[in-house]
């Protein structure tokens, strides 16, 4: 276990911002603040943080790694895909074990443990899907809240066929997550109309990536969104809306929160940071890259809307839905749209390019940008402030960030296992200078120092109070009574005399 002091610098949590110095013993924070002495300066590195920002390191709400899907899967394995999120300044990966219809979701969560424990080189933690229903399925949701630290749930409303559940299920998977305390996910996008949609861009001819888009408008995702938020609402349950894509669905979550509804919007790197008018470029191979579900959007103004709901707090944390597949796995679907693996890149890029259109744009400021980037995920999914937060006893999972540095994307210089980067030429401002992940400096001016294996699962306990304290509340003093009056003692037809 190293010992590290961090001198110098500027810490900036979500709250705060504070000059001080950061030591760092047995993987966890021992001391924050200004002029730090260790007692003994024996085996002790320091790193010189003067003019930088000492920030906790990123926790990504949503990953798929090594994740087998559309007949393939996905090239970031743990190993390749958390070590680009060291790189990129995040410390803490959030990834989705996901079962197949009629498959055991304890057995799901097992078999992505065994993928991740050998490979990660962060911390990570596994949301698990519910794409079938049964007293099986709900059991399996219990035991994985009291024993296995899973405390999310995610819900596909697409995909149809495959995990795409209706409202039935979604009503008795959120009164399950409710029971148990944890959070009800949800992939808002309504299946049966993109498959609809689908067949009719195909009628017409349209056979490219921009079939991807037309097939799946903004306001299919946004009737989703607003579907599963009058479920989750109908039986109390905290929601989170996964891969907030469009205006329209950011609307209809911004105005449920005002509505006083527990839901929460997590956009991604991505559609924070690129709009949809690449489906139509001219080059199949570009075109495809950007294929993922739900859309970019070609309303050029999305990803500057988004951002502003992402700083006025309508929208609350900031994933990448990093799922990476190479140009011959997207070229499954060069006579047809439907087949094109769904996915793109973000992990190691979602902190630069939050900085550079949230908080160099003037948009929000440091501590917005550590709210979004950690410490709200860390709250919602119970992990705070062990993650999130630089304070004595918190894990020692930091990133030294150089705010006036630049630095251009490019698949030649990223660590993605595949050759193409959805940001390719994006300068931006804000470059992670060392990360260091439970105390140990992982990454250095490009230089790794990473293992296999060296990050730990999280387990993440229910009910989380961040989340919970409103919920509770409301089962207390939102329940409807019946009004109390005197028996009907009057005539009442005979319905056998209805003519
Ligand atoms: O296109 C996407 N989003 N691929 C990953 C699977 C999912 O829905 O998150
Ligand atoms: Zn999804
Ligand atoms: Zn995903």
């Amino acid at each position: 276990m190293e010992r590290i002091l961090i001198r110098g610098g500027r810490v900036v949590n979500a709250d705060c911002s504070e000059e001080a110095d950061v030591l760092v013993e047995g993987g966890l924070v021992r001391a924050v603040g200004p002029g730090l002495r260790p007692a003994s300066s024996a085996g002790l590195r320091v790193v010189d943080a003067a003019g930088l920002l000492v920030l906790p390191g990123g926790v990504d709400t949503h990953t798929n790694l090594q994740f087998p899907f559309m007949g393939t899967q996905s090239k970031d394995d743990f190993f390749q895909g958390t070590k680009a999120a060291l790189a990129g300044g995040t410390t803490m990966v959030i990834d989705f074990a996901i079962p197949q219809k009629g498959g055991s979701l304890i057995e799901a969560f097992e078999k992505w443990r065994g993928w991740a424990d050998p490979k990660v080189c962060c911390d990570y933690a596994l949301h698990v899907a519910v794409t079938w229903w049964s007293d099986k399925v709900k059991e399996e949701m219990k035991l994985l809240a009291q024993e296995k630290g899973v405390n999310s749930f995610k819900m596909f409303m697409a995909y149809k066929d495959l995990y795409m559940v209706g409202d039935p299920e979604l009503h008795a998977a959120f009164s399950q997550c409710k029971e148990i305390g944890a959070i009800a996910q949800v992939h808002a996008e309504n299946g049966d109309l993109i498959a609809e949609g689908a067949k009719k861009m195909l009628a017409l001819g349209i056979t490219g990536p921009e079939g991807h888009e037309l097939s799946r408008p903004e306001e299919v995702e946004a009737e989703a969104t607003q579907r599963a938020i009058t479920i989750a609402s109908s039986v109390n349950c905290p929601l989170f809306v996964v891969h907030v894509m469009s205006k329209s669905a950011a609307k209809v979550i911004a105005d449920a929160r005002r509505q006083g509804k527990v839901v929460y919007g997590e956009p991604i790197a991505a559609g924070l940071g690129l709009d949809g008018t690449h489906y139509w470029h001219k080059e199949w191979h570009h075109a495809a890259a950007y294929v993922m579900g739900p859309p970019l959007r070609p309303d050029s103004t999305t990803p500057d809307f988004l951002m502003n709901l992402l700083a006025n707090g309508d929208l609350t944390v900031t994933g990448t839905d990093n799922c990476t597949f190479d140009i011959c796995q997207k070229a499954l679907g060069k006579d047809d749209f439907r087949k094109i693996p769904n996915g793109l890149n973000g992990l190691e890029d979602r902190m630069s390019v939050i900085w550079e259109k949230g908080v160099h744009s003037g948009k929000m400021d440091e501590n917005r940008f550590v709210a979004v980037t950690s410490t709200n995920a860390a709250k919602i999914f119970n992990m705070y402030p062990r993650k999130g937060r630089i304070a004595v006893g918190s894990d020692a999972d930091i990133v030294i960030w150089d705010p006036k540095a630049t630095r251009t994307i490019s698949a030649k210089t990223h660590h993605h296992a595949i050759d193409f980067n959805v940001f390719e030429g994006m300068v931006c401002h804000g470059v992670p200078v060392v990360t260091i992940s439970r105390g140990k400096v992982v990454y250095q001016n490009g230089m790794f120092n990473v293992t296999a294996g060296e990050g730990k699962y999280i387990p993440r306990e229910p009910f989380p109070e961040y989340v919970y304290k409103r919920i509770k509340q409301r089962d207390q003093v939102c329940q409807p009574v019946p009004v109390k009056r005197a028996p009907y003692v009057g005539k009442v037809i005979s319905l056998a005399t209805v003519p």
